[in-house]
């Protein structure tokens, strides 16, 4: 086991901090238990170790084992004998036989500490199945095996599956077992503690084995979990570590990913200790002046003897880096919590803190944070430490005007997002997250929706960080599937673990506001819908009364008993209308009237970067056809940002339907980014065409007209299209412009085509009837009757240079930061060349590796690590990282056939501050 005592993971609750790191490098060292007890007496608190690198990898179980290591109704996989490849024949349900799995009985008991009824927890059967399976057993030889560093996904290299009905998992063999094997150094001084193994998510159906003893699993996906390895522990032995992945196919409407995906962390604590997410923070009475602090606290006793702690809770304000501040600013008085054997027990405390520094979002607030430091004490002595960040804010839902923090009215400008980061797949990598959301902030976006699982625990500390507001999501699926082998298959045994699992998870979030019980769930159709919709809301209730809990609808009617299930209305696409029908806000409106109301799913609006089709049709909003905003041929989608799916619409009509039901309390556009898989409307391609911002990162026209209204005080106006149309000289060339000034005037090579005034519920100024000509063409505008901002785009020449550029200079060192290298050509006069498409090559020299390219077109099946690209209408992306532990100059060398090589330079250097 490598203890990375440094890079403490930024979850809600994070350990290891001063004395107690001093002890983990003791323990590195050899020094033993009983020398270092007696001078340190902060020995025995817990630690929690990264354990994501030294893992080997294999695709594929070892021959004639897989019935026997199946969960229970998982498909047979037509995987080759190397279990390398599969067959990419046409999938239904009959090309996947499905078998009996034997292993459940003995997962189950694996979520027994989020079933609240004792009589419904499971009790394992005897017997160790696969315990005689070769990849388990410390003996076994993986040398041959890959060697990994999680996060890590299985199937983001491809190749991509041309042919077939695999567009909606994004056309990449995700599917399939996998496994991971890894030793742990379990030191003989851990003897008589507790050791647990933590994944942040495992794509799916997860079984552990441990010493060759299995030891439990998880098998959703996206899910939190956690494994008790203490009773096959061998102190000081071999202790080999097994996990299988069992990734079925067509489980899942969008690109799952497949693998140990997220962090994973040994933690290993004194048997009393404070349980799995074991603080509840929840703030009330907050004002200016005071806020009171109230905790919850469970601890766990894994000895087999009662006894008695005392748990001291002090509370610290923190900065952006999680770095304390100051003194303690208030204190939960200690309390006595006694413990049987093999026990748990809760307490509350509460506590105030005066001139509390709030959390809310940008721009007028500020996201400031707190941390609680629980210690527990037995006979004196510390025998855990626990910290939990949270922040101090009011929330109020109010139907009337939406949302409400600490006194202030949010607007919801919020995007849906789905877990994937582009070209790296589903492996968590916080650079490249943050990336995303930096991208977002900038578009003025306040709130994300996590589509539609659990998102990493990671991501909900950045949007607590930033500010923003976080709709957070448990299923896409309850009883009823949408896809063959979805989680239908395990809602009956699961959904009671999965929701209290992210929701203890996710609890101390202050960027979390609500929750969401289910994404468009078959349910909605009626039947024993409701039913289950109540059942699901009482479990999150139970779990929660500080934030209210839906579920998003895009059948259920207003008034129904679905609907009423809910504390809010959370609507997907009816609100504007769903094709040709009438926007019903209204119609919640009046049968909900206590409750808000907002598009949980706004718009599902199309587009491909940089690609405009003629003629462009007159209406605002047009589900995409052929010849109308789509090419058949091309597979791609005009970025008028006038065209949508039937069932949505674009950003202008969303807005009109909104603007005119001044109570929606505000909007998650699907989707902020492009996503791997639902490629919809051209199942032959890769990745979606929903983003506001395409797949590698680039903005999309559409970018504009959201900033335009979610950050109406920065001055800008965007036009469109580019203005490099060889051929379509005297062809109407509408030209169309985004900003949130009120009045706009175009220039084509100077002759004014008419000054306009932005329309009541018109979103955009356009001129539809210009006719291209080469040259300029320029918009200028004005607010409130004085000038605001201009642009002028100019039909370009011949490619003349590569321009490449890093979207930072300096590169930290572990293997994790990362640099996005953007490449654009450029004509002789350095205006960008907007249309071509020549294959690019990059080569990196120095202490640095490209680990993906990519360009933003759905159907490119180039596989995401070449290091050979397209442009994709003018554009292109390298994704950088510096090897481990090197520092210097990193070159990053951009070439085409044609024209001169370009250079890029980024500084490797020594991580420093890996707090976060
Ligand atoms: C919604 C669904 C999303 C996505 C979107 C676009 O109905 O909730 O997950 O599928 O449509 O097609």
């Amino acid at each position: 086991m490598r203890t990375e005592p440094r890079q403490i993971p930024s979850g809600s609750t994070t350990f290891g901090h001063g004395k107690q790191r001093r002890t983990v490098a003791l323990l590195m060292l050899g020094v033993s238990f009983a020398t270092v007890l007696t001078s340190t007496p902060a020995l025995a608190q817990r630690v929690r170790s990264s354990i994501n690198d030294g893992w080997k990898f294999h695709r594929g179980d070892p021959p004639g084992a897989a019935a026997d290591l199946r969960y229970e109704v998982l498909p047979e996989l037509k995987l080759r004998p190397d279990g390398a490849d599969f067959d990419a024949g046409v999938m239904d349900d009959s090309d996947t036989a499905v078998r009996k799995g034997i292993l459940r009985p003995y997962i189950l008991p694996s979520g027994n500490a989020f079933i609240r009824d004792p009589a419904r927890r499971h009790q394992r059967p005897p017997g160790n199945p696969g315990g005689d399976v070769p990849y388990v057993g410390s003996r076994f030889d993986d040398a041959g095996w890959t060697s990994v560093r999680l996060p890590h996904d299985w199937a983001i290299a491809g190749p991509f599956i041309k042919a077939g009905p695999y567009g909606g998992m994004g056309r990449l063999p995700s599917w399939g077992a996998g496994w991971y094997r890894r030793k742990l150094d379990i030191p003989v001084t851990d003897r008589g503690r507790s050791v647990f193994l933590d994944v942040d998510g495992a794509m799916s159906y997860a079984t552990v084995w441990l010493n060759g003893k299995l030891v439990g699993g998880w098998p959703y996906g996206y899910n939190s979990w956690r494994l008790d390895l203490t009773p096959h522990v061998i102190p000081g032995g071999d202790n080999q570590l097994a996990i299988r992945l069992d990734n079925p196919m067509e489980s899942s409407r969008w690109y799952p990913g497949g693998g140990i995906y997220r962090n994973v962390w040994l933690t290993v604590a004194e048997p009393v200790h404070v349980a799995q997410w074991g603080t509840k923070i929840t703030t009330s009475d907050v004002s200016a002046r005071q806020a009171t602090v109230a905790l919850e606290l469970t601890v766990e006793n894994l000895a087999a003897a009662d006894t008695r702690v005392v748990a001291d809770t002090e509370i610290f304000a923190i900065d952006a880096k999680d770095h304390q501040l100051g003194k303690a600013v208030a204190r939960i008085a200690p309390a006595t919590i006694a413990l049987t054997a093999n026990g748990t027990a809760s307490i509350t405390g509460t506590t105030q803190i005066s001139n509390p520094r709030l959390w809310g979002p940008l721009p007028h607030q500020t996201p400031n944070r707190y941390v609680a430091v629980t210690t527990l004490k037995r006979d004196g002595r510390t025998v855990d430490r626990y910290e939990t960040r949270f922040g101090v804010r009011s929330l109020t839902f109010d139907p009337a005007r939406g949302v409400i923090v600490n006194g202030e009215h949010i607007m919801l400008n919020g995007v849906n997002q789905h877990h994937d980061l582009g070209a790296l797949g589903a492996a968590w990598n916080d650079r490249a997250a943050q990336r995303q959301l930096d991208i977002l902030a900038d578009m003025g976006v306040n709130a994300i929706r996590m589509a539609h699982n659990p998102p990493a625990p990671e991501l909900l500390d950045m949007t607590d960080r930033m500010g923003l507001l976080v709709m957070d999501e448990v299923f896409d699926v309850w009883e009823r599937r949408k896809t063959p082998f979805d989680t239908h298959l395990i809602f009956k045994d699961w959904h009671e673990p999965d929701l209290r699992a992210m929701m203890r998870r996710d609890y101390n979030h202050p960027s979390v506001i609500m929750w969401s019980i289910g994404n468009e769930v078959g349910e909605q159709y009626g039947g024993r819908g409701a039913a289950v919709a109540r059942e699901v809301v009482a479990i999150a209730h139970e779990e929660d009364s500080s934030r209210p809990v839906m579920g998003s609808m895009n059948i259920s009617g207003p008034g129904s008993d679905f609907a009423n299930a809910f504390d809010a209305i959370a609507l997907n696409y009816q609100g504007a209308g769903v094709r040709t029908k009438l926007p019903t806000f209204a119609g919640f409106r009046a049968q909900h009237p206590d409750k808000v109301i907002f598009s949980s799913e706004s718009a599902a609006a199309y587009s491909s970067r940089g690609e405009y089709q003629f003629p462009v049709p007159g209406g605002i909003s047009n589900p995409v056809r052929p010849g109308v905003g789509g090419d058949d041929t091309t597979h791609q989608v005009s970025a008028y940002e006038l065209f949508s799916a039937d069932f949505g619409g674009s950003a202008d009509r969303t807005w009109a339907a909104q603007d005119q039901n001044p109570t929606v309390a505000g909007e998650f556009v699907w989707t902020g980014f492009d996503y791997l898989g639902e490629p919809a409307p051209y199942y032959t391609s890769r990745s979606s065409y929903f983003g506001i911002v395409d797949l590698a990162g680039f903005p999309k026209d559409r970018f504009w007209l959201y900033k335009a209204r979610w950050r109406p005080d920065v001055k800008f106006v965007h036009v469109l299209p580019h203005w490099s149309f060889p051929g379509r000289e005297g062809q109407v060339t509408p030209v169309h412009a985004f900003s949130s000034a009120d009045e706009a005037e175009l220039f084509v090579n100077g002759v004014s085509q008419g000054r306009q005034k932005r329309a009541p519920f018109a979103y955009r100024f356009r001129w539809d009837y210009v006719r291209y000509a080469p040259g300029e063409i320029k918009v200028v505008t004005w607010k409130d009757g004085k000038p605001w901002a201009e642009e002028a785009v100019r039909t370009t020449g011949a490619p003349a240079h590569i321009a490449a550029v890093a979207d930072r200079s300096t590169l930290n060192n572990d293997g994790k930061d990362l640099v996005w290298v953007n490449v654009a050509l450029n004509d002789a006069k350095g205006g960008f060349v907007p249309t071509d498409h020549r294959t690019i090559r990059f080569i990196v020299d120095g202490p640095g590796e490209v680990i993906a390219t990519d360009n933003g077109d759905p159907g490119d099946f180039t596989a995401f690590p070449s290091l050979t690209r397209k442009l994709f209408n003018g554009r292109a992306t390298a994704i950088v990282r510096a090897l481990p532990g090197k520092v210097g100059p990193i070159r990053i060398r951009v070439m085409t056939n044609e024209l001169p090589e370009e250079t890029v330079v980024v500084q490797a250097k020594e991580t420093r501050d890996s707090k976060r």
